[in-house]
Formats: C-alpha cells, structure tokens, sequence
C-alpha cells in the first residue's frame, strides 16, 4: 500500500468549490472530457491541481499504467480465481487470442439471432429472459434504454425467486410464441433454476410438446446447461474470464440484440471499444474514468463520505442506478487488497439513486441540507427522443443543471432552517444522443471507472466471495442442516414462518 500519496491526498487542505473556480480559470477545461458523444465535467467537484498531481503520484505507486495494459493485454488481473478478465475482448479491445474467441462466439450468437428472426422456431413474439445479478441487469437497462421507440419483440425480465415476479413476468405472454432465454455464467445460481424450472411448467402447462426446445442457454459453463436438458445447438458460450457485472457484451446480450436487432448490438460494442481506447490511450489528466475515479477516492478517503448518489434525469436510463449498484459495489465493496492483505481503508462508498425530476422531490433534501456529504452524479442526455413538446425535455435538463449549481452555489440564510450550506460536489454527464453506440461508451466508462478504483487501492474488482456466505447458510436451512448453527433470532424467524 503506497503510504505517502494517500497521506498527501488525505491531508490536503481542500478548497470550496467557489474558491476552486475563483483561483483556477481553466478549471472547465481542465476537468472536462469529451468522448464517443459524451461530455463529462467533474469540475463541481474539490479536485484541484494539487489533489490532481497526487494522484498522480499514487497512480505511478500502484503501477496503474502495467495494471491497465494488464487489463487489455489479457494477463491475470483477477489473482484470487488466476484469471484474466476479457469482457474487454468482448467489444475487440483485448488481447488478439480473447477477441478472436469472443468473436467466433459472437457469430454463434448472430446465428441464433438470425434463425430466430428467419422464423426457425415459428412465430416468435416475446422472450422471457431469465437470470439474476448480472445476468440480468445489463440487458434490462440496454432493453429499457434503447427499446421504447420501436423493439421488435417484447423481452420480460425475470430474476427474483418470489413467486410474484415469476407471475408479473409472464402475466399476458403466449407460451406458443415465447422463447426462454436462461442466462446464468455458473448455471448453478438457484434462483434461476427454479425459475427455469418454473418457465418448462408453464410452457407445458400451455401444452408444448417441447417445452425444452424453447430454451436458450447462454453461460459459461455449458455442460450444466446441457445436463439441464438443454440442447448443445442452443446453449451459447461465453468466457470465464467475462464477470457477470462485466456480460452484457456478450452472448448474455443476446436478448437486447433480439429486441433491438443485430446492428444495434453491434453499435454498442463499438461505442464501448472507443471508449476503451479512451481509457487506455488518454494522459491521466484527460482520461474521463481516472479522473472520475480519482474524484471517488478523494471523497470516501479524504472527505468520509460513505455513499455516492447518480440520478439519471432522463427515464430511458432509468436502469443505471440499479446497474451500477452490482457494477461497483460488487466489484469494489472489498477490505482485503488483491494480494490478500487488509485493506485498511475504506474502498467503494455506497452506491445509490434514481432518476430525475422525480428524486429532488424525494432526497434532494438531504442532499441540500443534509449534514453528510453525498456526491452527485446527473446523467443526462441533450436530446429527446420521446412525442411530447419540447419543453418537457427543456425543463428536465435545466433542473438537472439547476440542482448541480444549488449544490454548488447554495444560499445564505440567518435562518439555519433557510440555509443551504452549498459547496456540495456534483459531477455531470450530458450525453449528446442516447443510442447504441453512446450507451455503450456510457457503461464502459462506469466500468473503467471502477477499475481504476481499484486500482488506486490495490484491490481485485472481478472476484466477488462475498456474496458466498448467504448462499451457503440459505442452502444449509434449505437443507435442514443449520438448527444447531444458528443464532436465537434466526431460528425463531424460521419458526414462525413455518419453513
Ligand atoms: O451471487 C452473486 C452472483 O454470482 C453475481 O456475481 C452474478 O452476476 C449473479 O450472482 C448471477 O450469477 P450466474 O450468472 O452464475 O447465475
């Protein structure tokens, strides 16, 4: 752990916000970023100059420069599962042998798409998407996103193992027309089994004569797939090195690309490959997710703040918050560093939000006259694409900017009750047009973000043991097996529910 950067951020003298402005003209300039149709300013935020050239030095410590060509080139940067990770080779920024696999395997992906389309399973009008964590919450956000004017199929998402979203999920899909799409990287994770298990019921309650004939399997372990009774010929293959929070690049995708259609998905992967060649090419000082990430540190390290707050103000990106909960905190909601030390410090802060205007009417308080500090994000995009008046897009982007410079500016009152203190950082993103191509420079940049906060913390983004422990209780009550093991309180819990 690099002792002297840390400490010459964490006791900088960190000026307001106003003060920033006042003293740096170029400040715009200098933390602004254009990429890919994408306009990022982090200058509501206390980086300065100064702050900016310690980390810096902290990036050099932690060797971030051979950690980001490690990334790209394919060598191990997951050391605790000794892999590498290649949802980069996904979009063809990785290593030459991980793009060619992840592209011969987009082709399959294609072939399926294109028979689907060529009515090699009849008439097919909807898909029942299936899975959970990251098996899903990419997809739903490019379907909710990029759908709205026009998907050429209706795509349900289904996660959750309560009965009712099983049932709002298929409530008013035909069986006759509806393909299952199973998405799972282990194709052991138990919700998703008994929602396939589910979805074979209805379909053959429905009375299809091949109730697994209508699954799709897309994982990274196909032999359980198969032996889940799936045919080889519909099971489409991702790597292992692909996290779930990193798949939507991959066939894990493939339900955006039925809705959106082939060329769509394509798009998306190459806006996320120029936003790759962005991470990886630019000087520290302009890189949009570095910069971003160096933001991130100085508030959870030097400032304490726990949580960071993204609003989207615009519906079609309404997923985002979701998305980004399972993109940074699994990745980064970690106290040991990749070579298996304590951390000794905190690492990602939580990460919450929603969308805009409805949150200022919500949390916004808070964020204005709270006593914590939260860090804003406002994602917005410059055009509409929806039938209203103009105006309505009009004043959804002047709050948006409204609330950043209240944050910001605040107002003084006599009154405590009147008072907003100001000086409250905000980031802004304002995408030119929402579409493919943006979306995926858009998620990209979260992930690289993410990375490089790892980075700077010398801890491993793309293991996740921590979600391990649940599992393995659930399944011993499951099992019957925990009584003796557990606490008064959840024994009682199970008691009374009668499980
Ligand atoms: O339990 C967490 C997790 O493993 C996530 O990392 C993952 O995205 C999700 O569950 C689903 O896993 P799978 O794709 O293997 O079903």
């Amino acid at each position: 752990m690099a002792k002297g950067p840390w400490s010459a951020i964490e006791t900088h003298a960190v000026q307001g916000l106003a003060a920033l402005f006042a003293a740096e003209p170029d400040r715009l300039s200098r933390l602004t970023v254009e990429v890919a149709g994408l306009y990022f300013d982090w200058s509501k935020t206390h980086l300065d100059a100064a702050l900016l050239g310690h980390f810096e030095t902290l990036a050099e410590a932690m060797k971030f420069d051979a950690a980001r060509e490690a990334l790209f080139a394919g060598a191990v940067v997951n050391p605790s599962e000794n892999r590498a990770a290649t949802h980069v080779a996904e979009r063809g920024s990785g290593a030459p042998d991980a793009v060619a696999l992840a592209s011969a395997r987009r082709q399959c992906t294609r072939a399926l798409v294109d028979a689907i389309e060529a009515g090699a399973f009849d008439d097919v009008t909807a898909i029942l998407h299936i899975g959970i964590g990251g098996s899903v919450l990419g997809p739903a956000l490019l379907v909710d996103a990029l759908g709205r004017n026009g998907a050429r199929l209706e795509v349900r998402f289904l996660s959750n193992i309560d009965g009712e979203a099983f049932d709002a999920a298929v409530n008013g899909l035909d069986p006759a027309s509806t393909l299952v799409v199973v998405a799972s990287k282990t194709f052991t994770t138990g919700e998703t089994l008994a929602n396939m298990a589910a979805a074979l019921e209805w379909l053959a309650e429905a009375g299809g004569a091949d109730p697994h004939g209508r699954l799709i399997a897309v994982t990274a372990t196909p032999e359980a797939a198969v032996a889940a009774g799936i045919d080889e010929t519909r099971v489409l293959l991702f790597d292992d090195g692909v996290g779930g929070r990193y798949s939507l690049w991959s066939a894990v995708g493939v339900s955006a690309a039925l809705a959106l259609g082939w060329d769509a998905f394509e798009e998306l992967l190459e806006g996320a490959a120029e936003m790759d060649r962005h991470f990886r090419f630019s000087e520290a000082g302009a890189n949009a997710p570095l910069l971003a990430a160096c933001a991130d540190q100085l508030y959870v390290q030097a400032l304490g703040c726990q949580t960071r707050a993204v609003f989207a103000y615009d519906e079609r990106l309404r997923l985002l918050p979701p998305y980004l909960q399972q993109l940074e905190m699994e990745s980064n909601g970690k106290s040991a560093t990749a070579d298996g030390k304590p951390l000794g410090r905190a690492s990602a802060a939580v990460t919450w939000g929603g969308t805009g205007t409805d949150a200022q009417h919500a949390v916004f308080q808070l964020l204005h006259q709270g006593r914590v500090t939260v860090p804003v994000e406002f994602v917005a995009v410059r055009d509409n694409d929806d039938a209203q008046d103009s105006e309505h897009h009009r004043l959804l982007l002047l709050n948006a900017f409204a609330q950043g410079a209240a944050l910001m500016q605040g107002r003084a009152s006599d009154d405590a009750q009147r008072n907003y203190p100001g000086n409250r950082p905000s980031a802004t993103i304002l995408i030119e047009r929402l579409d493919a191509r943006s979306l995926g420079a858009l998620i990209a940049f979260y992930e690289h973000r993410t990375f490089a906060n790892a980075v700077l913390l010398g801890i491993n983004p793309f293991d996740q043991f921590g979600v391990e422990l649940g599992k393995d209780i659930a399944r011993a009550i499951g099992e019957g097996e925990a009584q003796g093991l557990l606490d008064a309180s959840t024994r009682a819990l199970i008691k009374r529910a009668g499980i």
